[in-house]
């Protein structure tokens, strides 16, 4: 009698096929549910004979086998568009969309800066943000108790310590530094990276932010090649027919000296409140290798020569981007960095 009744189910389940997530679900709650047919079976089975429960028990076992994996081999190709009449899902609602993480508006920008002298064959260096005098100072031609230290109010960690004071870097000029006793010329890198100052944190400064540092060192480097490198710098970051204007400066380490203005990529010029009403702002510095510089490093001031600049990332994001408050970039308000998405991939 059992054996009957599955034959009989064997044979619906065997022909039983559908895509319909519903019917499919008909099915499991008839067969496989807690008051379904295999449940019933094997309650009857419990007052078989012995002998029958014997050449029974496979066969029940192998029933059920069936049916189980029948309604797995359906639910993978089941089109999931009906409603489960007992779960009260709805699968045809959309799904909850995850949020992708955006890129920081410094990394963006640090990452376009870095391509385009990466195309003009400038390689990348890094080195320690906990700098001793030597690196950060010194060698960069600061002399001992000269005002020029105080240009950059600089976080002490260690007052005369055996190399010197040790200080956060101050500039990421100490990469050139490192870079130059390390090796040989010609030289052509730039340095992204923190650098520390010890400013009240207003709209205006902070006590940390971000440069990317630039040097050249070959033969018969002048400040022409200084002057077109930067000039394509700036074209290829804010757009054909910006301008540049260079002011006479003064650092420690260069000699000429210089800034760098580009007309006010705001109001091209017309005067609005990112340039004072002036028309230009000021986005780098810049000079010749002080040759000083190249003898503390060990480098031939007689056959060498080369040229270095230094910007802020902020401030070339500031004009990039409209962002009139420094604060903005380390508040990690979602709100504001989501707004990057796709800005420069
Ligand atoms: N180190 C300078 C600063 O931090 C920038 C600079 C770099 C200027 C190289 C000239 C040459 O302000």
């Amino acid at each position: 009698m059992l054996q009957d009744k599955i034959t009989q189910y064997t044979a619906e389940i065997n022909a039983f096929s559908t895509d319909k997530a519903d019917e499919l679900e008909q099915f499991r709650i008839r067969f496989l549910g807690t008051k379904g047919i295999i449940k019933d079976i094997f309650e009857e089975f419990k007052a078989v004979s012995p002998e029958e429960k014997r050449s029974l028990g496979k066969v029940l076992n192998e029933f059920k086998q069936l049916a189980e994996a029948k309604y797995q081999s359906l639910k993978e190709h089941s089109d999931g568009t009906e409603v489960a009449a007992d779960s009260g899902l709805d699968l045809t609602l959309p799904g909850e969309g995850f949020d992708v993480g955006t890129r920081h508006p410094l990394a963006l920008v640090r990452k376009e800066i870095i391509g385009i002298f990466e195309r003009l064959g400038f390689v990348v260096a890094e080195g320690p943000e906990i700098e001793d005098d030597w690196h950060n100072f010194s060698a960069l031609n600061f002399p001992e108790e000269h005002p020029a230290r105080d240009m950059q109010d600089t976080f002490f960690i260690k007052k005369g310590g055996e190399k010197g004071d040790i200080a956060l870097r101050t500039h990421t000029s100490s990469v050139q530094v490192r870079m130059m006793e390390a090796g040989k010329p010609p030289f052509r890198a730039i340095m992204p990276g923190r650098v520390y100052r010890n400013e009240a944190i207003s709209a205006r400064a902070h006590c940390f932010f971000h440069q990317v540092e630039g040097l050249y060192v070959d033969e018969n480097v002048s400040f022409a090649d200084l002057k077109q490198t930067l000039f394509y710098f700036v074209q290829e970051l804010y757009g054909e027919g910006t301008k540049v204007r260079f002011r006479p400066s003064y650092f420690p380490f260069t000699e000429p000296s210089a800034e760098m203005d580009i007309s006010c990529t705001i109001c091209k010029g017309d005067g609005c409140q990112m340039c004072k009403h002036s028309g230009w702002v000021e986005i780098l510095g810049c000079g010749m290798v002080d040759p000083n510089v190249l003898e503390n490093c060990g480098i031939d001031s007689k056959r060498y020569s080369g040229f270095a600049f230094g910007m802020g990332i902020e401030r070339i994001a500031n004009l990039k981007f409209e962002i009139r408050d420094l604060r903005l970039f380390s508040e990690n308000d979602v709100r504001f960095l989501k707004q990057y998405k796709s800005a420069l991939i």
